[in-house]
């Protein structure tokens, strides 16, 4: 399984790829604008430094929606770095544009997937990733369980059909979203740092380590 940081902190993308194990990073306009990076020019800079961090994918989301837009902004976005992968909404002229960039090999990540049924139909367009939320449709269906569901439905239809597409569980909010998606078998998860940090922990670790710190100074005056 392929880790990405799901960040727009630049520190936080070092502290993250420093661990050696972050494959890729993803971003949102949200994330970009917690920075408080505005401007074109600034948010293209922004997106170029964080290429020259991690070695691996970087989605950049359009803001444009129409189809018209999203494309002319994919180029332009994928012009950055060739570590560029253009994230395009899940909505009618997003689906047009994921089609287009497939035939004329820019790689893309469909975001905001809600349901297995949006993840088929891009699937289906070619895009090379899939990005199902899985945080914040829990919190819609007031169901724990929902977003893994999802994510398992998406993952059977993938394997029946053989598709490409890979999926890049998002909206990861604690450790347990990271390996349920594990079990599952997804190609990627796109997690903030508090929950990567959290995979680390467990209490009996350190219990463990204390106990066993303090048996050596005993033994060591
Ligand atoms: C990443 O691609 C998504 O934009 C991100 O994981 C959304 O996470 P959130 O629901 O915590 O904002």
């Amino acid at each position: 399984m392929k880790f990405f940081i799901d960040s727009g902190n630049l520190d936080e993308i070092k502290s993250a790829n420093n661990f050696g194990i972050i494959d890729g990073a993803t971003t949102n306009p949200s994330l970009i604008a917690k920075e408080g990076i505005k401007g074109k020019k600034n948010i293209f800079d922004h997106y170029k430094k964080i290429c020259d961090i991690i070695e691996g994918d970087i989605s950049a989301e359009v803001i444009s929606t129409t189809t018209k837009g999203i494309i002319k902004e994919g180029h332009e976005l994928s012009e950055i770095d060739d570590k560029i992968v253009v994230k395009v909404p899940m909505i009618e002229d997003g689906i047009k544009a994921l089609d287009y960039f497939s035939k004329n090999k820019i790689k893309t990540n469909c975001t905001l997937i809600f349901s297995a049924a949006q993840a088929l139909i891009a699937a289906k367009c070619g895009a090379t990733y899939v990005s199902p939320f899985i945080g914040r449709l829990d919190d819609w269906e007031k169901d724990k369980n929902a977003g893994i569901k999802m994510i398992k439905d998406i993952k059977n239809i993938f394997t029946n059909y053989n598709y490409n597409t890979e999926i890049l569980a998002a909206s990861i909010r604690n450790p347990k979203h990271i390996i349920e998606c594990a079990k599952v078998g997804v190609n990627v998860i796109t997690t903030p740092l508090k929950s990567l940090l959290e995979l680390t922990k467990h209490p009996l670790t350190d219990v463990g380590l204390k106990q066993f710190l303090d048996d050596y100074k005993k033994n060591n005056p």
